[in-house]
């Protein structure tokens, strides 16, 4: 199929790149860039030895994308591109809903101008709000405590009524959990500019000396070691899920909200001894208050996927760190003096 890969060069873009185009798809993306680089491109051509069209642009310029899934006679959307810093989206509400919901908007327009349907979306275990219940199946109850969380909402209610509206539409939903790790190249992962939000980079940067030590977000926590418990899934497994999510919609019209985790949680702390084997480096850390807005654990059922998409998380936690501690190498050798 030729697929259109919206924030194509971003994190999770990239890598999905990978696995769908080493599976015989024509990929192309578009991408305007605010948080990535265009040499994302040579990486994914090192990776795969094959060149991807880049299209330098903004989702919510709806001529630009239609124009894009006519010139590349494009059959579905993987719609990543978007802004995702919770704390930013407080002090930016209005980006956010313009480039998150907006943006969907603008490619859905594009999408029916062209009279392409098959929409695989970028969403987030964010949309359960506070969880009510653990692992977190798909009915679990949604809701929002940050302007970035309602975006995603705001745009799943809107994918629900178009599919809704009429049966041609086949949309996936996908509900990522903690996205981590990198292509075992080490040529694409992860690179947030400035300070990391999360915590997978911002180990990685005190491994490799770059900060000083880790602050853990409290450990008092009613889990285990009293440090939150997240789903870290390797970006690999995601990408791979993206792969099964366009397969299954061939057959399956509708509006299909899907976790993508692991189902298997793990601590702060867990996470640092996992690095630090891993890297054979010390993290060190201290342990400050809790961060405003944290939760306990958030955790996936995964079972929906696994009987729809016939998809399971294959990567471990070991994995997930020795990747991103091979970008980090790579990263942190390109980027010092
Ligand atoms: P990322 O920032 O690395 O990638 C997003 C890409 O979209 C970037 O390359 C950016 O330049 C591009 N972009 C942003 N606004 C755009 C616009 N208006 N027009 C065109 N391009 C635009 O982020 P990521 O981690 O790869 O996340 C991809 C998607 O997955 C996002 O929608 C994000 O909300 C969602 N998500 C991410 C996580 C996570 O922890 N990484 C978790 C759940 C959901
Ligand atoms: C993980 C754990 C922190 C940093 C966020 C978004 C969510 C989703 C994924 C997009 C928590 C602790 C962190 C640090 C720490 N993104 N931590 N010290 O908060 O689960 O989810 O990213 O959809 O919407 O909210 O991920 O990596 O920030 O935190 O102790 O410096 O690590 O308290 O327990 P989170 P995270």
């Amino acid at each position: 199929m030729n697929i259109l890969l919206t924030g194509g060069t971003g994190y999770i873009g990239s890598h999905t790149a990978v696995v769908l185009s080493q599976l015989g798809h024509r990929v192309v993306l578009l991408d305007n860039l605010s948080n990535s680089n265009a040499q994302v491109v040579d990486q994914l051509r090192r990776i795969t030895g094959l060149d991807m069209p880049l299209v330098h642009g903004d989702v919510r310029d709806t001529p630009v994308v239609q124009h894009t899934l006519e010139k590349f006679d494009i059959q579905a959307v993987v719609h990543f591109a978007g802004l995702k810093a919770v704390g930013e989206s407080v002090q930016k509400p209005v980006e956010y809903f313009s480039n998150n919901v907006q943006g969907t908007l603008s490619v859905l327009q594009a999408m029916q101008a062209h009279g392409v349907n098959t929409l695989v979306f970028s969403s987030s275990a964010t949309v359960y709000g506070e969880p009510q219940f653990l692992p977190l199946t798909e009915s679990h109850p949604t809701g929002a405590t940050n302007p970035y969380g309602r975006s995603k909402l705001h745009v799943e209610e809107i994918l629900a009524d178009l599919a809704r509206s009429d049966p041609k539409w086949k949309i996936a939903c996908l509900r990522y959990f903690n996205p981590v790790g990198a292509h075992a190249s080490g040529l694409i992962g992860e690179n947030p500019n400035g300070i990391p939000n999360n915590l997978m980079p911002f180990i990685a940067q005190v491994a490799w000396g770059q900060r000083t030590e880790l602050q853990v977000f409290g450990n008092d926590y009613a889990t285990p070691d009293g440090t939150g418990v997240r789903d870290y899934i390797h970006v690999m497994d995601l990408a791979q899920g993206h792969a099964a999510a366009i397969d299954y919609l061939k057959q399956h019209p509708g509006c299909h909200p899907i976790n993508l985790g692991t189902g298997q949680g793990y601590s702060v702390l867990e996470m640092v001894r996992a690095f630090e084997r891993a890297s054979g480096q010390a993290v060190p850390y201290r342990v400050t208050p809790r961060r405003p807005g944290d939760v306990a654990a958030c955790y996936a059922n995964p079972q929906k996927a696994h009987e729809l998409l016939n998809w399971q998380a294959q990567l471990s936690l070991d994995d997930m760190c020795t990747s991103t501690w091979h970008f980090q190498q790579s990263l942190g050798r390109l980027e010092s003096p």
